[in-house]
């Protein structure tokens, strides 16, 4: 399973990149205004300042929800960088347009996916990847990680070749449950990638180790 980083912060996306633990980025209009990043210029720079720390795939994401904005602004996208997917919302205009882009050759992330139905449809038009969202499922009570099993299922059994990117992930149990559903890709905050690797007994250990090397070693 490839890791992306769920983030517009750069030096979230160093860090993870020099530690050598992602394969990619996803970003989202929020996550972009949390950075404080603002206007069409240092959007676009924005997201080509990203293509060139990480090595992967980019997903930015269009604003317009009609057909002829949204191949406009993916069109745009795509030729900042090779690295870039166009990131597009799983309505029926956004379902035309991944359809159009596909033709084109443009790679696209099909987004806020809450139901297999609307995975099915984002990959029939061409979508290169789709992103079910689990944490946001969990709030309302559902459960998101069956909505993964669920896809994964659906896709193995047609041969579908569109990538399962498992979203909205809170915790590093989640990160797991998403290995053994059999997603393509989890998208995370860098929070919950670093939280695999915390064990108390790793942290005991490694003081035990400390303090018998400096009794001998003084
Ligand atoms: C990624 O593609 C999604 O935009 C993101 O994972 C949503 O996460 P959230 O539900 O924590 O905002």
């Amino acid at each position: 399973m490839k890791f992306f980083l769920d983030t517009a912060n750069l030096e979230q996306i160093r860090t993870a990149q020099d530690m050598g633990i992602i394969d990619g980025v996803t970003t989202n209009p929020s996550l972009m205004a949390r950075e404080g990043i603002t206007g069409e210029k240092n959007i676009l720079d924005h997201y080509t300042r990203i293509c060139e720390i990480v090595d992967g795939d980019v997903s930015a994401e269009v604003i317009s929800t009609r057909f002829e904005g949204m191949i406009a602004e993916g069109e745009k996208l795509a030729s900042l960088h090779k690295q870039i997917v166009v990131k597009i919302p799983v309505i029926s205009e956004g379902i035309k347009a991944i359809k159009h882009l596909a033709k084109k050759g443009i790679r696209t992330n099909c987004t806020l996916i809450f139901n297999a139905g609307q995975a099915l449809l984002a990959a029939k038009a061409g979508a290169s990847y789709v992103s079910p969202f689990i944490g946001r499922l969990d709030d309302t009570g559902q459960d998101g990680m069956e909505l993964i099993y669920q896809i994964v299922h659906i896709f193995d059994q047609y041969d579908i070749e569109t990538e399962i990117i498992a979203a909205s992930i809170r915790n590093n149990n989640h990160i797991l449950r998403c290995m053994e559903a059999g997603a393509d890709v989890a998208t995370c905050p860098l929070s919950a990638i670093t939280g695999l690797l915390n064990h108390p007994l790793t942290d005991a250990g490694l003081e035990k180790f400390l303090a018998d090397h400096k009794k001998l070693n003084k």
